[in-house]
């Protein structure tokens, strides 16, 4: 038998490392998305490789340095709006395709992040 964690399917620390920088650096030049953002995301992209494992079945190093993840709560503090939840998914999308992350643990990994997004919003649209 091989069993597999979602981790090592996408190819591990490496995949990780790559998607999360592709991901962040759209994050920085999104106009919805930039200006919640620190302009260095160093730690947060940082913090994002460490939270992407653990959340993939790999080693817990995000809550090995940070306690529960706990990440609504974590979120809380910024305006996550419905616009904005689409916009994260749509940099992650592009920096799934920038890395060339393809097949069925794309998709499952990709309707995972959708869930938790969703379950990130916390305020309303905003009227034009
Ligand atoms: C941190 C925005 C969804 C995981 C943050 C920060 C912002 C943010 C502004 C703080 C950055 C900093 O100060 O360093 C958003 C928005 C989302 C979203 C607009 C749209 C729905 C997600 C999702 C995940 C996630 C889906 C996980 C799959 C994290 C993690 C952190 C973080 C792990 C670092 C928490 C910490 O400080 O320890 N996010 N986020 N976020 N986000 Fe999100």
């Amino acid at each position: 038998v091989n069993i597999q964690s979602p981790f090592e399917e996408i190819g591990g620390e490496q995949v990780i490392h790559e998607l999360v920088n592709a991901f962040y650096s759209r994050v920085g030049r999104h106009p919805d998305l930039a200006p919640i953002f620190p302009n260095d995301l160093s730690e947060t992209s940082r913090k994002q490789k460490q939270f992407l494992t653990q959340y993939l079945g790999g080693p817990s190093l995000y809550t090995s340095e940070h306690g529960h993840p706990m990440l609504r709560a974590r979120h809380l503090p910024f305006e996550i709006t419905p616009k904005r939840a689409k916009a994260w998914l749509t940099c992650m999308e592009e920096a799934m395709d920038e890395i060339g992350l393809e097949g069925p643990y794309r998709k499952e990994f990709f309707q995972r992040l959708v869930l938790t997004a969703q379950h990130m919003i916390n305020s309303p649209d905003k009227p034009e």
